[in-house]
């Protein structure tokens, strides 16, 4: 029997676009016919340019003349001395202009953003991984530069001595071998409180699991576009969420002060956290090269070089000791988490940090102990990926809530919910309360919704009709903590101006990749101005027009840049307010900007007259603006604070069906919410949801990562063999709603960031296969399933429970 053509016919697939509109589509009305300009959906700014072709990404800006094209020669050993670097052969290439070494780098060889001095541009004498840059072609085409750079394969170009690797996170934890100490996150009711709570547990849980590492998978690979500027300047544009962070990187390597080195960024084709620190090393090359030559040079690397040189999402390896009562409630949890950083530090100290911290997810855990050990491997070195450890902290509990569910026979939901951070308010393991828990109602009305219990009935009545094919069903929670943890990066800068026609410029130091961010910014500014959302336009972002930028990350994109851009102008606002008032004698205010238009006591002037008026009085029409998170405070040693200005929550249920014979599995239905606070753009918003779900399902259920175990290559390394979801793997049934509720905090018009919580709503779909896995043994097996449960994990799963039953 044909099983695909099974799995096929499971699922009602909708014509159109799955999303059910939100409940607040009645109240979004209102807004728009009120003229709001924010809470309102609208299209992504550059939506034209994206369908037509015609949005400008790095590679796409018009190419100087003499422009030069780079290319790298990778490592070809995992761990290795070089011995002999030959580049005789290399520069005698057709097309070749320059060959580059590390000796070469004028300034310091180092793109380390946090701790300095392990992460070499270029390799300096050692190698330490396969893939690793060793040299730099510059040719007069980029096909002369690759066909040259890939000479580096020939042992008589680069002959290497070999040092023992260690290829893989658990051989490094043996080994003792970390990129930054261990971190440890404790507390307890007293002291000791942990041990004993364990060693008298009415149930003790002890098991291990382990998640895989994530691509990116940016459309837009890396890139970077550099031309030497007068006086010893150097313009790059580069594709990167951190242009200050590049300006610092090029002024180090090359030796040159930050005000020599103009970053730009229109927009990226996607980031999702690959290009935070990893472009840096794109456009320190870049900019050397154009500096020293004197040309313009462009370093586009492809995509399996893109997955050779850089690294990506932390694979996690857990180990956990838990106490817990008859009815699954979480007594005492201590736990080991093993990252694989790779060969270099990188973000990995704070992706752990934020794994150690949301390891609670939603739960109040009394006595806890978290350990985290970021192992330092002889592979690429990982880096930030949407969610930022957060979803490989919250992940370990969540299979731990699911285990003890599955021992005591109760409803997975069931212990979920009894672990929950009561509604009063609980403080969480690193000592910030957690006094705005949405979750209690959010998924009471989730599981009304999806109709969770009527369909666990049918669940279990479909998998007692069906020996071959069995479905599974689960919910599971988010909370997720929003600003970064180092509290000096929660800072922005905007800069607004209204020109005398009328029309408006933004520019604000956060980066577009795709998320929408430019939208909301826009509208932020229509609506402090109170006119057309096409009156305001955003530029690239720039290190000349913004400085000492945070990156664009940790989702805080609009509720920085959003405030900043608010405050420049509101500035703007006040000193138009001052000036009509003081033409038409009357009281600052009766001066009211709506619709486009400024109405000043009995007078209406469009918006563009009273700006040319204010222009002839001398007026300053444009302005700086300025935010700084309040509230939040962060020790790094104790791992204690107020690291985030709030908590931004969710839950998805997922409805699976797996084939026990070839171990496939399908997603035939998932219904999210998410709570956006009042959403700024509940498009945007609902977009943001969608992608980051499949994204996450792709990270737990088919995005496998597979190092050689001998030669250390990274064998998954372009779409022939690492496989990314696509619109065949959205859930046929696919219910995305935003849940409506004002943040509590004063964020920009009470929003709440969207950027990467929901990732880790598809953790619902890996606990659904888990349940259906669970059900090949009539739920009296715990099944031993790891993350991504491909066909094949799922497979071994099935077989261990078959084998236990
Ligand atoms: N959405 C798109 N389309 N492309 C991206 O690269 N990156 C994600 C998320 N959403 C990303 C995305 C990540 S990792 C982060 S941190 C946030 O967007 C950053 O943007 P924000 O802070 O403006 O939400
Ligand atoms: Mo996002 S991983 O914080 O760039």
């Amino acid at each position: 029997m044909n099983q695909r053509a099974d799995l096929d016919t499971l699922g009602t697939p909708s014509p159109v676009h799955p999303t059910a509109p939100g409940q607040d589509a009645q109240a979004e009305a209102r807004r728009v016919a009120q003229g709001q300009r924010v809470g309102v959906s609208r299209a992504h700014e550059s939506a034209h340019l994206h369908v037509a072709g015609e949005a400008t990404y790095t590679d796409d800006i018009p190419e100087l003349a003499g422009t030069l094209y780079a290319a790298l020669g990778l490592s070809r050993e995992p761990h290795a001395r070089i011995t002999t670097l030959q580049l005789e052969a290399v520069r005698a290439q057709p097309g070749v202009v320059a060959v580059y070494t590390a000796a070469d780098i004028p300034g310091v060889n180092d793109v380390g953003p946090i701790v300095k001095g392990d992460d070499p541009i270029l390799a300096d004498g050692v190698v330490h991984y396969v893939g690793q840059p060793v040299f730099l072609v510059i040719a007069r085409s980029v096909e002369a530069a690759r066909r040259a750079a890939a000479l580096a394969r020939q042992p008589e170009v680069v002959a290497y001595e070999p040092l023992p690797p260690l290829l893989t996170a658990m051989a490094a934890h043996a080994a003792g071998r970390y990129v930054i100490p261990p971190l440890h996150l404790k507390r307890e009711s007293a002291p000791g409180a942990l041990p004993r709570a364990l060693a008298r547990a009415p149930h003790r849980l002890q098991g291990r699991f382990e998640v895989g590492g994530q691509e990116q998978f940016y459309l837009e690979g890396q890139i970077a576009y550099a031309r030497p500027l007068e006086d010893r300047g150097v313009l790059v544009q580069c594709s990167t969420q951190h242009p200050t962070e590049m300006q610092h990187a090029v002024a180090h390597a090359l030796g040159l002060h930050a005000h020599h080195v103009r970053v730009e960024c229109r927009r990226m084709g996607g980031g999702f956290g690959g290009k935070e620190s990893q472009s840096a090393l794109f456009a320190c090359l870049a900019a050397m090269a154009a500096v020293k030559l004197g040309r313009a040079v462009k370093l586009r690397v492809d995509r399996d070089d893109d997955f050779l040189i850089t690294g990506r999402r932390h694979g996690f390896h857990y180990e956990y000791d838990v106490a817990h009562d008859d009815e699954g409630r979480v007594l005492a949890a201590e736990v080991t988490m093993v990252s694989n950083a790779g060969f270099s530090a990188d973000l990995s100290g704070p992706v752990m940090t934020r794994a150690l911290c949301h390891f609670d997810n939603a739960y109040w855990l009394h006595e806890v102990a978290v350990h985290g050990y970021a192992a330092r491997t002889n592979t690429q070195s990982n880096t930030a990926f949407r969610g930022f450890g957060g979803p490989q902290g919250a992940i370990a509990i969540e299979q731990i809530l699911d285990s003890i569910a599955r021992r005591l026979g109760r409803d997975p939901l069931d212990v979920r919910r009894l672990n929950f951070y009561a509604p009063e308010g609980q403080t969480t393991p690193y000592g910030q309360r957690v006094d705005d828990n949405l979750l209690h109602d959010l998924v009471a009305r989730l599981e009304q919704r999806s109709e969770y219990r009527a369909r666990r009935e049918a669940v279990a009545a479909f998998n007692a009709r069906n020996p071959v094919l069995k479905k599974g069903l689960a919910l599971t929670p988010v909370k997720f903590g929003i600003s970064f943890n180092v509290p000096h990066l929660n800072q922005a800068g905007a800069l607004v101006h209204v020109y005398n026609d009328g029309s408006i410029l933004v520019n604000h130091g956060g980066t577009e990749m795709g998320q929408g961010l430019n939208t909301k910014v826009a509208q932020v500014v229509a609506h402090e101005l109170g006119v057309h959302f096409e009156r305001v336009r955003c530029s690239a972002t720039d290190t000349d027009k913004v400085a000492n930028t945070s990156a664009t990350a940790a989702s805080t994109g609009s509720d920085l840049n959003g405030k900043a851009a608010q405050d420049a102008a509101r500035q703007i606002r006040e000193r138009l307010a001052a000036f009509a008032a003081r033409r038409f004698e009357v009281d600052v205010g009766a001066v009211r900007f709506a619709n486009d238009e400024v109405q000043i006591g009995s007078t209406t002037l469009p918006f563009a007259e009273l700006v040319a008026a204010a222009y002839v009085a001398r007026v300053q029409l444009w302005s700086d603006g300025f935010y700084a998170t309040p509230k939040i405070h962060w020790d790094p040693k104790t791992l204690t604070g107020h690291p985030f200005y709030y908590f931004a929550y969710g839950a998805a249920v997922a409805e699976v069906v797996v084939d026990t014979l070839t171990g496939e599995a399908r997603t035939l239905r998932a219904d999210v919410l998410y709570d956006a606070g009042r959403s700024l753009n509940p498009a945007v918003d609902i977009g943001q949801v969608e992608g980051a779900f499949i994204q996450g399902m792709g990270w737990l259920t088919m995005e496998e990562l597979w190092w050689h175990p001998t030669s250390g290559r990274l064998m998954t390394h372009a779409p022939s063999t690492y496989k990314i979801p696509t619109a065949n793997d959205v859930p046929p049934v696919f219910n995305v709603q935003l849940f409506d509720a004002d943040n509590r905090e004063d964020s920009i018009h009470r929003s709440k960031a969207v950027g990467e919580p929901p990732l880790l709503l598809p953790f619902s779909v890996f606990f659904a296969i888990r349940d259906a896995i669970s059900a090949v043994g009539h739920h009296r097996v715990d099944p031993p399933l790891r993350a991504p449960a491909t066909a094949e994990a799922i497979l071994t799963a099935i077989e261990a429970v078959r084998g236990a039953a």
